[in-house]
């Protein structure tokens, strides 16, 4: 009986056992499945969080690039909306200025006087209308003027023995008549003319005090 007992009771205690060490493995697998859902939870809302900072980031960016697009256009159209009340303004003067007269060559507008004065009378005359004496700056300007084929003071006089523009600028290109300037036969001619229409022979220096027509200039 002894015996009978003592074999009875490892085989209940194997039964317990190996019930107790089965049901301790399944709750290991149990604990282990959580662990992995909840690893996998987490992974997930890492995911998701990453998708949502992805997508934020994006949106500022996107904001932030049709920001700078929106200002750009803005700075656009504030210069061309500039540009074109200046245009408007110089088409005005230049319309104005036709109807009283004067001829419009890039980028000026000339007035060519109807009767003669002396150089500083002239002068006066052009100061007088907000211009002055034509500044002759390039060969095109230069042909334009002698196409009016008159003999016209030109706003260019000696002064301490050097040639000067009335915008204080210096003579750099020149269209003197042949021997020209010459002071002719001891005079003081220290204001020019325009001589001749051939544009190469074309200045001749003058007493100031000859009465010439004139044309005044104005930059638009
Ligand atoms: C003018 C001078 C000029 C000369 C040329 C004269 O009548 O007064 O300025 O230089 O002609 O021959
Ligand atoms: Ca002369």
């Amino acid at each position: 009986m002894v015996r009978f007992d003592h074999t009875e009771v490892p085989v209940q205690m194997d039964y317990v056992n190996m019930t107790r060490a089965s049901s301790q493995g399944g709750t290991a697998a149990v604990t282990g499945r959580n662990v992995y859902r909840l690893v996998a939870v987490i992974f997930g809302l890492l995911c998701v969080l990453q998708a949502a900072l992805n997508i934020s980031l994006r949106l500022t960016t996107l904001h932030s690039a049709s920001k700078i697009k929106e200002i750009a256009t803005e700075a656009t159209c504030t210069n061309t909306s500039q540009e074109l009340d200046k245009l408007k303004r110089k088409i005005t003067t230049i319309d104005s200025h036709r109807r009283q007269g004067w001829v419009y060559f890039p980028s000026s507008l000339y007035y060519i006087s109807s009767t003669t004065r002396s150089w500083s009378g002239s002068r006066a005359d052009c100061l007088r209308r907000g211009a002055d004496l034509v500044v002759i700056k390039s060969r095109e300007e230069q042909a334009f003027i002698v196409k009016f084929n008159l003999r016209v003071w030109i706003g260019l006089t000696e002064k301490e023995g050097a040639w000067k523009w009335v915008d204080r600028s210096q003579l750099t290109e020149s269209y003197w008549a042949a021997d020209e300037p010459n002071n002719y036969e001891g005079t003081k001619e220290d204001c020019v003319e325009i001589r001749f229409s051939d544009i190469n022979n074309s200045w001749n220096d003058v007493t100031c005090g000859e009465q010439h027509f004139w044309i005044c200039e104005k930059i638009v």
